[in-house]
C-alpha cells in the first residue's frame, strides 16, 4: 500500500444567493474526481492552469477543506472520516509549505516562536530549551544559522523565508510535506537553491512530497511521477521521464509543446500547439471531455458526451482520453487550433512578408533558462556559514535569466497570448 492514497476525492463549494436566506444556486467543482497514490520517500508533482484545483486538492488532503465525497488514506487510515481531534493528530503527520512565504509567516513572532508553536501543540519537547535545541538543528539542515531564532520574518530574504517555512513543517517530524507553488513567488536562481534543499531533505530524511506547481520546469526537477490537472481532475500521469519524453494527452501535449528546449537544433523544429480559449468556469464544466471546448483533436459526439477515465495506455501512462492510441500514432489528424513552428509564432500576424516582425521574437523563452533536470544547480545551495546569513546579498550562482525573463515577457508574440493561461501551465 501506498503512503497516501487518494481515492475519488471530490470538493465541491456551494455557490450560496440569497439576502436573507442563503440559497446554493450551484456548485464550483474544484476538485472532480481524483485518484492517486504517493509513494513513501518519493515525490508526486501535480502540475495544471491556475484555477484547475491544485490547491484546492493539496488543503482537502489536509482537511483543510472539506471532502465532498471519497477518501484519502495515509498511512492505511482514511482522513476524511477521522473525527476532529483525531484528525487533530494527524496533521502533524501531514505538513504544508505554502507559495508566499512572508504571508503565511506572523510578521510579529520572532523565529523560535513561529517555529515552536506547532511543537507544543503537538506536544513535542518536554520544555522550551529542548524545543529550542532542535529548532537549531532544523535550522542548520535548513541552511540558516542558529541567531535567526531571536530574529522576525521580515528580516530575511525570499529565499530565507521559505527555508523558515520548511523548517516549520520539519520540526513536527512529517510523513509527508506538501509544497503548494513552494518556488513560483522566488527568483530563478533562490527556485534552483529551494528546489535543492527539498531534495536533499528528502534523501537524509526520507520524506514524501506532494509538489504543487503550475510551472512544469519545477517538477520535472525533483518529482518521481507527475500528474496533469486540468478543470479538477487528473487527464495524465506518468514517470517524469516518461511523460516528458511522451506526453499522451492532448493538453499536455500543448503545454509540453510551449517549453522551449535548450539543443538549438531540436529547438528549430520544435512545434508548437495552440489551444484557443480560455480554462472553462469550474462552476460550469464542460460536458464529456472537460478539455473537449479547448482540444484541436475532439471527436463530434463522442468527446463532448462522455467523460473518459484515466486508464493505463502502456509504458507506466494514465491517460484520461477517449482517443489516446490513436493521437499517438498519428490516425487522428487534428480538427481545431493548429501546430506551428514554434520558432515561427512571431510570423503568423504578418503573412504578407516571410520575415518575422522585428518585435516578435521566434520563441517564448520564458522557461528556457530554467533549471534542467540535471543542471548543475546542486552546489549552488551548499551555504557556507557565510552564505546562511546573507543569502539576500548573494551573487547569483546559477544563471540569473530575470531580466531576459521580463523582456521576453514583454515581447511575447501575439500569437502565444491567444495561448492564454495554457502557458502559465508551463
Ligand atoms: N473556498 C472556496 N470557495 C469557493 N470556490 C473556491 C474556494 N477555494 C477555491 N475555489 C475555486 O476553486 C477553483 C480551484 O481553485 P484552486 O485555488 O484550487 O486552484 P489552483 O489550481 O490552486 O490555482 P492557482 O494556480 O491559481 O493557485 C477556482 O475556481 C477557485 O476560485
Ligand atoms: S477525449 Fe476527445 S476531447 Fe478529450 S482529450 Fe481526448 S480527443 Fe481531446
Ligand atoms: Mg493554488
Amino acid at each position: 500500500m501506498s503512503l497516501l492514497e487518494l481515492d475519488g476525492v471530490k470538493v465541491h463549494f456551494p455557490i450560496k444567493k440569497g439576502v436573507l436566506v442563503d440559497r446554493t444556486v450551484g456548485h464550483v467543482y474544484a476538485v472532480d474526481g481524483v485518484s492517486l497514490k504517493v509513494e513513501a520517500g518519493e515525490t508526486y508533482g501535480l502540475v495544471g492552469e491556475s484555477g484547475c484545483g491544485k490547491t484546492t486538492l493539496g488543503r482537502s488532503v489536509l482537511r483543510l477543506v472539506d471532502i465532498t465525497e471519497g477518501s484519502v488514506v495515509l498511512d492505511g487510515t482514511d482522513l476524511a472520516k477521522l473525527p476532529g481531534e483525531e484528525m487533530r493528530r494527524f496533521r502533524r503527520r501531514l505538513q504544508m509549505v505554502f507559495q508566499d512565504p512572508l504571508g503565511s509567516l506572523n510578521p510579529r513572532q520572532n523565529i523560535e516562536s513561529i517555529l515552536s508553536e506547532g511543537m507544543i501543540a503537538h506536544g513535542i519537547g518536554k520544555d522550551q530549551e529542548e524545543r529550542r535545541e532542535k529548532i537549531k538543528a532544523i535550522l542548520d539542515k535548513v541552511g540558516l544559522p542558529s541567531n535567526a531564532l531571536a530574529r522576525y520574518p521580515h528580516e530575511f530574504s525570499g529565499g530565507q523565508r521559505q527555508r523558515i517555512g520548511i523548517a516549520r513543517a520539519l520540526v513536527l517530524e512529517p510523513d509527508v510535506i506538501i509544497c503548494d507553488e513552494p518556488v513560483s513567488a522566488l527568483d530563478v536562481s533562490v527556485q534552483a537553491q529551494v528546489i535543492n534543499l527539498l531534495e536533499e531533505l528528502q534523501e537524509e530524511l526520507g520524506l514524501t512530497y506532494l509538489v504543487i506547481a503550475h510551472d512544469l520546469a519545477v517538477v520535472r526537477h525533483i518529482s518521481d511521477t507527475i500528474g496533469v490537472m486540468y478543470l479538477g481532475s487528473l487527464v495524465e500521469e506518468a514517470p517524469s521521464d516518461a511523460l516528458y519524453a511522451e506526453p499522451k494527452h492532448p493538453y499536455t501535449k500543448a503545454l509540453m509543446s510551449a517549453v522551449p528546449v535548450p539543443d538549438p537544433e531540436v529547438e528549430d523544429k520544435r512545434e508548437r500547439i495552440l489551444l484557443t480559449g480560455d480554462l472553462p468556469s469550474p462552476a460550469n464544466p464542460p460536458t464529456g471531455c472537460r478539455f473537449h471546448t479547448r482540444c484541436p483533436w475532439a471527436q463530434a459526439e463522442r468527446c463532448s458526451t462522455e467523460r473518459p477515465q484515466l486508464r493505463d495506455v502502456g509504458g507506466g501512462h494514465r491517460v484520461a482520453c477517449h482517443y489516446a492510441e490513436d493521437i499517438a500514432s498519428g490516425k487522428l489528424s487534428l480538427k481545431q487550433g493548429e501546430i506551428v513552428s514554434a520558432t515561427r509564432e512571431g510570423v503568423e500576424d504578418n503573412p504578407e512578408t516571410d520575415t518575422p516582425a522585428e518585435d516578435a521574437p521566434a520563441k517564448v523563452p520564458a522557461q528556457a533558462e530554467k533549471p534542467a533536470k540535471d543542471a548543475p544547480v546542486a552546489e549552488a545551495d551548499k551555504a557556507s556559514d557565510a552564505d546562511k546569513a546573507s543569502e539576500a546579498e548573494k551573487p547569483a550562482q546559477v544563471e540569473k535569466p530575470a531580466d531576459g525573463d521580463k523582456a521576453s515577457e514583454a515581447e511575447k508574440p501575439a500569437k502565444a497570448e491567444k495561448v492564454t493561461k495554457a502557458d502559465e501551465a508551463v
